[in-house]
C-alpha cells in the first residue's frame, strides 16, 4: 500500500486530495519511525544476551587501520618475538611459511637462520627412512599438533585454533583479539566459571579455556621497548594481522595510487569533454524568416 501510495504521490504531484495526503504522511512517519527505532537499538546494544555474544571491542588506533594506513613493520617484528615465546607453545599457523618473514619484519639471513633453529621431516632415503633436517624458508611455521584430536587433547577438551587467519576469522578482528588477550578479569559477583575456564567479557558466554597468557615484562624486546601486557598484546595481534592480511601494505599502496591516477583521468576527461562540446553546447540557432513570411500569397 505505501508502494502504491507513493507512487500515486509522485505521479500525481501536488493534485493529491487531502486525505491522501495524511495517509501517506503517516506511512512515511513510520517507516521513518521504525528505521530511527532499530538504529538506536542497535546503536546501544546493551542487550541481555550481550554476555553470549561477548562483549563489543571497542575500536583502537592501529596503525594500519587507517585509510591509508599500513604496518607497523616494528611492531611485526616484535609481535613475532611474543607469538614465537608465548602463542607458539599451544597455537598452530599453518597458512605462514618462514619465507613470508622476509623483508617483511627480518632478512633473509634471520629467516635462514630461525627455520633451520627447527626440524622438519623429509625423506624418505635410500633405506626408506623417513628423517629429520633443518628448516629452510619454504616450509611452514613449525606445527605444535598434528591434528585437531591431538590439540584437543592437550587442551583439556578446548580447541586452540590456528592463528594464520585468526583477525579475519572473528568479528572486528584485531580489536577482539587485542580485547581478549587484556580483557582476563575476576568474575563477577554471582557469574559461576567452571573449573579450567577463564573469565573474559569479550569471549562469547564469558568464559574462555585459554588462561591469560601475557603480563607485564614477559619478553624482552631487542629494541628496548618496554614489554607491558597492553605493548605485547598490540604487537602480537600486528602480527597475527599481517599475516591474515599479507597484502595489507601492497594494497593500500596501489589503491593510493588508482585513486590518484584516476582524478587525474577524470579530471582530463571532464576537461575535454567540456573542450570538444564547447563549440556544440553554445551554438546559437537563428532563424531569420523572409519579412513577407506571415503574408498569404
Ligand atoms: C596454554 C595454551 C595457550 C597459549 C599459551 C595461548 N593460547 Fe590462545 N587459546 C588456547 C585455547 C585452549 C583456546 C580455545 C579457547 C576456547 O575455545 O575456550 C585458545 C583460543 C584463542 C583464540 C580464539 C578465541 C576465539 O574467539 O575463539 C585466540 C584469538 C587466541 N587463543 C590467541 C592467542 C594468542 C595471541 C596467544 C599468545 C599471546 C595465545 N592465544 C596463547 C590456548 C592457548
Amino acid at each position: 500500500m505505501f508502494a502504491r501510495k507513493a507512487a500515486q504521490f509522485f505521479k500525481n504531484g501536488s493534485k493529491f486530495n487531502g486525505k491522501g495526503n495524511l495517509y501517506f504522511a503517516a506511512a512515511a512517519t513510520t517507516v521513518a519511525g521504525s528505521g530511527l527505532g532499530l538504529y538506536y537499538m542497535n546503536k546501544n546494544a546493551a542487550k541481555a544476551d550481550m554476555f553470549a555474544e561477548g562483549l563489543h571491542t571497542p575500536n583502537f588506533p592501529f596503525q594500519h587501520a587507517s585509510t591509508f594506513g599500513t604496518f607497523d613493520h616494528a611492531s611485526i617484528r616484535r609481535g613475532y618475538q611474543v607469538f614465537r615465546e608465548v602463542c607458539a607453545a599451544c597455537h598452530n599457523t599453518e597458512f605462514v611459511r618462514w619465507r613470508d618473514l622476509i623483508d617483511v619484519a627480518f632478512t633473509e639471513d634471520e629467516v635462514k637462520a630461525m627455520a633451520a633453529e627447527f626440524e622438519y621431516e623429509a625423506g624418505p632415503d635410500d633405506a626408506g627412512e623417513m628423517f629429520m633436517r633443518p628448516g629452510t624458508p619454504a616450509d611452514p611455521l613449525p606445527k605444535v599438533y598434528a591434528n585437531e584430536q591431538a590439540a584437543r587433547a592437550m587442551n583439556n577438551g578446548a580447541y586452540p585454533p590456528d592463528l594464520s587467519l585468526i583477525t579475519k576469522a572473528r568479528h572486528n578482528g584485531a580489536n577482539y583479539v587485542f580485547s581478549l588477550l587484556t580483557g582476563y578479569y575476576d568474575a563477577p559477583e554471582g557469574v559461576e566459571i567452571r573449573e579450567g575456564l577463564h573469565f573474559n567479557p569479550y569471549f562469547p558466554g564469558g568464559a574462555i579455556a585459554m588462561a591469560r597468557s601475557l603480563y607485564d615484562g614477559l619478553v624482552e624486546y631487542e629494541d628496548g621497548t618496554p614489554a607491558t601486557t597492553s605493548q605485547m598484546a598490540k604487537d602480537v595481534v600486528t602480527f597475527l594481522n599481517w599475516a591474515s592480511e599479507p597484502e595489507l601494505d601492497d594494497r593500500k599502496r596501489r589503491g593510493t595510487q588508482v585513486l590518484i591516477i584516476f582524478s587525474i583521468l577524470t579530471a582530463i576527461s571532464i576537461y575535454l569533454k567540456r573542450n570538444r562540446f564547447i563549440s556544440l553546447k553554445t551554438r546559437k540557432i537563428v532563424h531569420n524568416p523572409p519579412s513577407n513570411w506571415t503574408k498569404k500569397q
